[in-house]
This record gives C-alpha cells, sequence and structure tokens, in this order.
C-alpha cells in the first residue's frame, strides 16, 4: 500500500512544501529513505519504529520505502517523525488515509511516542497560509509547545497533539479538539517589557548622553574604558531606549530566532528587539551566517537589535571584516551553487574596549603597564574599514564612588527614550523622499543636502579638522552625529554647540592612544 502525507521543510529562513510517500511492499523487512535527508531525518527510522510499537501499533515485518520530494534538495531535521509514523500506519491500514488529507505534520517523536517541538514553525506557518488559495483550510498539526508560534498566524488551524496516539484518536474523530487560538496583539502586548533600566547606571552622564544620540540616528558606536566602568551594563541597556518594535518587525526578528531553534516557546512572539552578544572567540560563520544548509548568524539575530561586540580588538580580524558589506547593506547574500540565500542583518551596532592591554590608560585609579608599542599594537588589532562604519567613539572612565553610593534618581529609560522617538520622527519625515528612516544612513550626497553649516559652524569644522588633525573620515560623521544632535534638541539648523557635541564623539580620531 502507499500513503501521501504533507508537510514543510525550512531552506534558509524561508519554508517550503514536502510531500513524504511511503510505500509498504512484500520483501524481506527492511526500511530505506530517500531523498535528501540528512542525518538526523535518517535516524528518525530508529525512533519511528519505537514510537510506533510504544504507541500500541504494530510495525510492518514488510519492505518500507519512504520518498522526500522534492527529491533534489537536501533536508535536514527531525520534525518528518510524525508524518512519516503516520505514513506507515497509513500505509498498512492501521488508519484511515483519507483522514490525513487535509493536515500538515510536523514534529519530532520520542522513543514512547511523545511528540516534540520543531525548531522554525513561524516560517512554515506563513509559508502554509500563503501556499493554499483564500478560503481553503489549512491544518497544522504539531506539538503543544509549538502552539503559540504557529498561532501567530491567524489564517490557519493549529491542533496542538502530545502525543503520536492522540494523533491518530484526533484524526479518526476531529471533532474531540478545537483549534487553538491566540489573542496576537495581546501576547505581543504582554512580550514587550525590558527587564533592565537606565536608571540602575549610576553617573556616567556623559556616556548615557551619547548612547542617546546613537540611538536617535541610529549610529553605531564604540566604549572604550577601563575594566569595570560599566560598558557592558550600558550596552545591554540599549534597546530600553530604542524605539517601541512594530508587529511587522516583530514577526521579522522572530521568524529569524524561530528558524535557528531559539524562540522561547512560552512566548510564542518576540515582542521586544534582540540584544546579542557574541562571544571573541566566534567564527565568522557563527557571525554572518553560513553552513552547507545555509542559516543565519549573529548579525542577522540582531536585525531590528543590537550586536554588541564586547572586547573588540579581540575578536579575530576576518570575522570582523565580514561584518563590512552587511553593515552597509542591512542584509547578508550567501551563495552557494544551487542557491543564494538573503538573511536580514540591519542592526546597530555597539563595540566595547579597554584603552589598552592591561586596560588602565587614561585611568585616574589605576596606572598604566603597557609600553607605547603594546599601546600601538592593541589599536591596530581593529579593524579600520570597521571603524570607519562607527560614527561615535566615546571614553567610558570608571565612575566615582560618590556616584556608585549616590540615592538620586537617575533618569529612567521611558524618559530618554520619549526623546529619542521624537527625534526619529523629525529625520523620517525630513528623510521620507530619500529613501531612508535615520540619519546614520545617510550618503555623502544626502549628507551634503541635509547637513548644511553657517558661517560660524563652517568655521568650527574647519578648525577641528586641521588643529585636532582628523582624518578625512571623521568629516561626514561629525556632520551626520551633529544632525542627529540637532534633531534631539528640535532645532531646524545645525549650530555650534551640536557640532561641538558631535567633534567630542570622535575619541580615536583625537591620537586617543598617545
Ligand atoms: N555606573 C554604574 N552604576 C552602577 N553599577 C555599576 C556602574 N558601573 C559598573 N557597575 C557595576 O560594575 C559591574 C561591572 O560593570 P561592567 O561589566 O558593565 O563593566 P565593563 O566596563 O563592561 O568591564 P570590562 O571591561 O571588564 O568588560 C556591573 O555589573 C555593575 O554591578
Ligand atoms: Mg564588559
Amino acid at each position: 500500500m502507499l500513503a501521501k502525507i504533507f508537510s514543510f521543510a525550512l531552506s534558509g529562513i524561508e519554508a517550503y512544501p514536502i510531500e513524504i510517500e511511503v510505500d509498504v511492499s512484500r520483501g524481506l523487512p527492511a526500511i530505506s529513505l530517500v531523498g535528501m535527508a540528512d542525518t538526523a531525518i535518517r535516524e528518525s527510522k530508529e525512533r519511528v519504529r519505537s514510537a510506533i510499537r510504544n504507541s500500541g501499533f504494530n510495525w510492518p515485518s514488510e519492505r518500507i520505502t519512504i520518498s522526500l520530494a522534492p527529491s533534489d534538495i537536501k533536508k535536514e531535521g527531525a520534525s518528518f517523525d510524525l508524518a512519516i509514523a503516520l505514513g506507515i500506519l497509513s500505509a498498512t491500514q492501521q488508519i484511515n488515509s483519507q483522514s490525513l488529507r487535509d493536515y500538515y505534520f510536523l514534529g519530532e517523536l520520542s522513543l514512547d511516542g511523545a511528540l516534540r517541538p520543531t525548531r522554525g514553525i513561524l516560517p512554515i506557518s506563513i509559508a502554509i497560509s500563503k501556499s493554499l488559495p483564500a478560503g481553503q483550510i489549512k491544518n497544522i498539526i504539531l506539538a503543544s509547545a509549538n502552539a503559540k508560534e504557529a498561532a501567530i498566524v491567524s489564517e490557519i488551524y493549529v491542533w496542538p497533539l502530545k502525543t503520536l496516539r492522540e494523533t491518530v484518536e484526533f484524526l479518526h474523530n476531529p471533532q474531540m479538539l478545537k483549534p487553538f487560538k491566540l489573542d496576537l496583539r495581546d501576547l505581543f502586548k504582554r512580550n514587550s517589557g525590558y527587564p533592565l533600566d537606565f536608571s540602575e547606571v549610576k553617573g556616567q552622564y556623559l556616556a548615557k548622553r551619547a548612547l542617546e544620540v546613537a540611538v536617535s540616528g541610529a549610529h553605531n558606536i564604540l566604549m572604550i574604558g577601563p575594566p569595570g566602568s560599566g560598558k557592558t551594563m550600558l550596552a545591554k541597556r540599549i534597546p530600553t531606549i530604542m524605539p517601541d518594535l512594530t508587529l511587522a518587525e516583530a514577526l521579522e526578528v522572530t521568524k529569524i530566532h524561530s528558524v535557528m531553534g531559539i524562540l522561547p516557546l512560552k512566548d510564542g512572539i518576540m515582542g521586544t528587539r534582540p540584544f546579542r552578544s557574541p562571544h571573541h572567540t566566534s567564527s565568522s560563520v557563527a557571525l554572518v551566517g553560513g553552513g552547507s544548509l545555509p542559516q543565519p548568524g549573529e548579525i542577522s539575530l540582531s536585525h531590528q537589535g543590537i550586536l554588541f561586540l564586547d572586547e573588540l580588538p579581540e575578536f579575530h580580524r576576518d570575522c570582523l571584516e565580514a561584518m563590512r558589506q552587511p553593515l552597509e547593506d542591512g542584509f547578508i547574500r550567501i551563495a552557494r551553487a544551487r542557491k543564494s540565500f538573503i538573511f536580514p542583518a540591519s542592526f546597530m551596532l555597539v563595540c566595547a574596549m579597554n584603552p589598552c592591554k592591561c586596560g588602565h590608560f587614561n585611568d585616574l585609579k589605576s596606572s598604566c603597564r603597557c609600553s607605547t608599542t603594546q599601546l600601538h599594537s592593541y589599536r591596530s588589532k581593529i579593524s579600520g574599514p570597521l571603524l570607519d562604519r562607527i560614527d561615535i567613539h566615546i571614553e567610558v572612565p570608571a565612575v566615582r564612588y560618590q556616584e556608585l553610593s549616590s540615592n538620586l534618581p537617575a533618569e529612567t529609560s521611558a524618559q530618554i527614550k520619549e526623546r529619542v522617538d521624537k527625534a526619529r520622527v523629525i529625520q523620517r519625515e525630513r528623510l521620507k523622499d530619500e529613501g531612508i528612516l535615520c540619519n546614520a544612513l545617510m550618503s555623502h550626497k544626502q549628507v551634503r543636502k541635509f547637513c548644511t553649516l553657517g558661517k560660524e559652524e563652517g568655521e568650527l569644522l574647519k578648525m577641528a579638522m586641521t588643529e585636532l588633525n582628523f582624518s578625512a573620515r571623521a568629516y561626514d560623521k561629525i556632520l551626520k552625529v551633529s544632525r542627529t544632535i540637532a534633531d534631539l534638541s528640535g532645532s531646524e539648523n545645525i549650530k555650534t554647540e551640536h557640532l561641538s557635541e558631535a567633534i567630542q564623539y570622535r575619541s580615536l580620531d583625537r591620537d586617543f592612544f598617545l
């Protein structure tokens, strides 16, 4: 007997339908699987055999052939277990084959027949809702833990089940359950609070101000300071002052996290901006994405949020170089012989580093033990082209005891965010015909157009460029950042105070290490 079952598989961050055929015919007992399956799928034979037996069904002593179509695409994961098991039960007439036609099946089986969650459910439910003509019923059967994520797409019927046995009972008697539904807006709202707040950071007023400016214009930022000065603490709180995630953005973010299997299953949808902090030993594939079946990397997991590179000089140079293009484009294209994959990667880059190897150069509390050669070699580890994409560098000195022990209330994230939101509205309005949303994305031509200076301001910038020995690359960046500072203060023109604040945010250009 032949049985046909439907499921879905992932390719990058998109999903495509899979047709599983199971044929049970006379011959020596054997099981073969065809259709470019990876090890996890090939191992499903063993899981399915135990699950079928332990659920009280019979395992056929015949020849079983399982085919996964389309056969020319590599497939991976354990999510076909349930479909394969039902295919075998249908081909051996232990369940009614008619009942299988209206459903897509997804889930891994444990040896005792329990249904386990799989990754990538959101892109799959989006693909299901798009794949069939409007009005047609779109049913998906999966593990209970995947239900919330699947039900984000309201056009499909989600049937969460616990075991293979329960699935068979349900297929024979679909009236026994009601489809799982959720209130997406309510779930999104409930998940959208942050557990951290800027008011927990004592002192560091200049650093906080620089972060406010950076977030307002979406400028990439580098913090330089001695150990324990609070750089990591500040960075972790940046998402709390970024504009709220829209529902559409949240779906994009959730989709990527779902594909990587790191979506908290109890949440279903990500309501907050991601904050990713990969370790400096990470490989370039882990950072930008890749692999034989390409998967998104850290830059895509930080999409719509923050990518924090702590201890920047310790990162491998080729990893940092690999990030240059996506930083410019907002996405990464990974080409393979048969297909090229595009993963979104529009994030704000936040970096931190010590001022020198021992960490205490320019530190008022401890003296630095590094030689000039060590200082230079430490600095030369930062990739020049990456530095080119960072608009703001600031020094974060050690916080003083009086500030640390003070009980004075500090500004909350909500208060800072209110100003950021206002500055973003001004930028969006100004740049609406340019196809960009914030100042950091302005091209050289757009900087010329939108960052014009008066006579006095022009003189100031000229002086800074010559007297402070700024490099040419600092020029556009100072103009962009002063445009953001002017927007924060609601000023139409860039004034000297905006310009001089922006000039302060070029620590590395001011021969910081010498
Ligand atoms: N301004 C501050 N207000 C309150 N606590 C602070 C502040 N700065 C530092 N701390 C405390 O010091 C700890 C260390 O700070 P953090 O890890 O952010 O330092 P760092 O600059 O990242 O250091 P390193 O260079 O070693 O990575 C924090 O967890 C926090 O408890
Ligand atoms: Mg740190």
